[in-house]
């Protein structure tokens, strides 16, 4: 059994200076090229979606799935619902057996962020689930939509957050974005230091397709501990698949397990260089 609490994974990789990716999944290719990757590397890892997901994979269908995925694998995993939207939907997450949730009210005031947030923290705590939550908005949404203008965290709203719900990671805005970025993201450092010395949590960098690994790297070395990555992945796959269809003799089970491949290489490149890895 290795499915555990998101924060157990963090505040080890926190101690030891390394960070842990947060890889989302939409079906069973990606979990299990997910799993493959770190039981190989020998990493810790998190599987994740997000609620804007939830109309191509519900969720009573493949948290079973993320699931026993966690529970059989050789390295310690954790289960999380990634920008949960609302109570209920985060509810029915905890209910399935997640290990951690976020709770995204980086859209609300910080006063109303925080009420949301407290309410997050106390359901999750009925389970033994870690929760995080963002401040300061990353403008497009894991899906796509929204704006892009981009609104930095504010370093005390971090801090007020922190002190006044007590959860076990931050997301931040630092000139991230979600999906394949237009031009190299230029991220602000100094955002970064500023709320890792203001809080003892782990903070979380979202939109992680398309960073440099440089950039990667200098995030962890200032306090980044869990990254998410999802387009990359999705577009791993879907490459993959046409890549293999491309072909002269094709069948539906060589479809799925070259879509596994594609998730799991793209997966463990990104595992290789959180944990500061080299090729195994
Ligand atoms: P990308 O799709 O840019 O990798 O972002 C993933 C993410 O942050 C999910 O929350």
């Amino acid at each position: 059994m290795s499915l555990v609490p998101m924060k157990d994974i963090l505040l080890r990789a926190e101690a030891g200076g390394y960070g842990v990716g947060a890889f989302s999944v939409a079906d069973m290719e990606m979990i299990l090229g997910a799993v493959k990757a770190a039981e190989e590397l020998q990493v810790p890892m998190i599987l994740q979606i997000a609620q804007v997901r939830l109309p191509f994979s519900p969720l009573d269908k493949i948290a079973p799935m993320m699931i026993a995925a966690a529970k059989n694998a050789s390295i310690p995993v954790a289960v999380h619902f990634d920008h949960g939207l609302d109570v209920q939907a985060i509810g029915q997450a905890l209910d399935l057996g997640f290990t951690s949730v976020m709770i995204d009210a980086s859209k609300l005031s910080i006063d109303e962020n925080i009420k949301i947030t407290s309410e997050v923290r106390k359901m999750a705590d009925r389970y033994n689930a870690s929760v995080e939550a963002e401040v300061g908005q990353l403008g497009v949404s894991e899906d796509g939509t929204g704006d892009a203008s981009r609104i930095h965290s504010d370093p005390k709203e971090v801090k007020r957050l922190y002190e006044e719900t007590g959860v076990d990671a931050i997301a931040l805005s630092i000139g991230n974005q979600h999906g394949f970025y237009k031009a190299a993201p230029k991220l602000n450092f100094e955002i970064l230091e500023e709320a890792n010395s203001l809080v003892p949590v782990p903070l979380v960098l979202h939109g992680g397709s398309g960073i440099s690994d440089e950039d990667f790297r200098k995030c962890i070395s200032l306090g980044i501990t869990k990254i998410n990555v999802a387009t990359a992945t999705f577009s791993a796959v879907k490459d993959a698949a046409k890549t293999y269809l491309e072909g002269e003799k094709t069948d539906y089970f060589s479809l799925s397990d070259s879509m596994m491949k594609g998730a799991y290489k793209n997966i463990k490149r990104h595992m290789q260089v959180f944990s500061m890895k080299k090729e195994i």
